[in-house]
């Protein structure tokens, strides 16, 4: 994977030590404080990439650097804390009992309902793009989590990641399955074809998951945010694949939805009866974090629509497409849920 292309002075000065193969990181240091939007942002998204590939050129070594790590921690402390200011936690409602009573009172702008009905095909590929960065590393940064929590929700979280990395079958494996079917569309599947396009939100959500996975104490965020991104999922992953066969895109990426319109189904109800009831039992304190994950999901999600939908400059006075302001278009019924 190449480094990307820097977007302000942090960037500037962490990409052109790494390019140099300099070890010394104070003036990056001294830069990190003051860092803002997408430079921050995709500093963090760089630093983060150096646990999972690494980049080409770029010593493995640094991965651990002390340097690297503190600014990685202020980078995450100022996330954190950003989102943390910008969610809501539902006070005094149980996460096991009240979740998808909880969801069904969110009512985000949805990327999918436009796809389904509205997008053309080069707004799809715009979309398939800024998702590749984290569909190339699908369920990647939960496996972050497993040796984090107890016997309970490790077995059940396993369960689901098993499932997310093809039940042993290379050719199932979900990020393989989406690299198939972005090549069908002509789109490369390579992360660093795309992440210099992706916009703040996207690095944002990215950062968000990579952070949930690797700090053992966010660990009730990560489940959950798990728990929301897949309760999220299904119905949209049936609006997108019903929207690729309105625009007669490939096979190939109509079953990448399709897959998940299935397995979701089942994730969703693995994530948070459970892999989060378990998680509970285990520390009840954790309560607050697994809303403050949840809503973190979704409120990182509403924000990457409503960029996109400005981006392809198909918003109206309230934000969001004129077409999404109506009730949303029935789907086919061979599509329709029969629970
Ligand atoms: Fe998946
Ligand atoms: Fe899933």
């Amino acid at each position: 994977m190449q480094v990307p292309q820097p977007r302000g002075p942090l960037t500037e000065e962490l990409f052109s030590a790494f390019r140099l193969g300099s070890d010394d990181f104070y003036p990056v240091l001294a830069v990190a404080p003051t860092a803002a939007g997408e430079d921050a942002a995709l500093a963090l998204w760089t630093l983060h990439q150096l646990h999972y590939t690494g980049f080409d050129g770029v010593a493995d070594e640094l991965e651990w650097d002390p340097q690297l790590i503190r600014v990685r921690g202020l980078l995450e402390r100022d996330l954190e804390a950003r989102l943390r200011r910008r969610v809501d936690v539902p006070p005094g409602r149980s996460f096991t009992e009240d979740f998808f009573d909880w969801l069904d009172e969110q009512d985000g702008p949805s990327l999918a309902r436009f796809v389904h009905r509205d997008a053309t095909v080069e707004q799809v590929h715009d979309l398939l793009r800024v998702r590749s960065v984290y569909h190339l590393k699908e369920a990647d940064p939960t496996a972050w989590v497993v040796p984090r929590v107890g016997t309970a929700a490790k077995a059940a979280l396993m369960e689901l990641q098993y499932d997310e990395y093809g039940d042993g079958d290379p050719n199932r494996l979900h990020h393989h399955l989406w690299a198939r079917g972005i090549t069908a569309c002509g789109i490369e599947p390579s992360v660093d074809a795309h992440i210099d396009l992706a916009p703040l939100e996207i690095l944002e959500q990215n950062n968000a998951l990579s952070m949930f996975g690797l700090q053992r104490r966010l660990r009730g965020a990560a489940i959950g945010h798990l728990a929301a991104f897949e309760a999220t999922s299904s119905l949209p992953s049936r609006r997108m694949a019903q929207g690729l066969e309105r625009l007669e895109m490939p096979q190939e990426l109509v079953d990448y939805y399709a897959e998940h319109v299935e397995a979701d189904a089942v994730h969703e109800q693995l994530a948070v009866r459970t892999i989060a009831a378990a998680l509970l039992a285990e520390d009840p304190a954790l309560e607050g974090d697994l809303w403050f994950g949840a809503a973190a999901c979704l409120e990182l999600e509403n924000r990457t629509a409503l960029a996109m939908f400005e981006r392809w400059d198909v918003t109206s006075g309230s934000g969001v497409p004129d077409s999404l302001a109506a009730p949303a278009v029935e789907l086919a019924p061979e599509h329709k849920d029969v629970a």
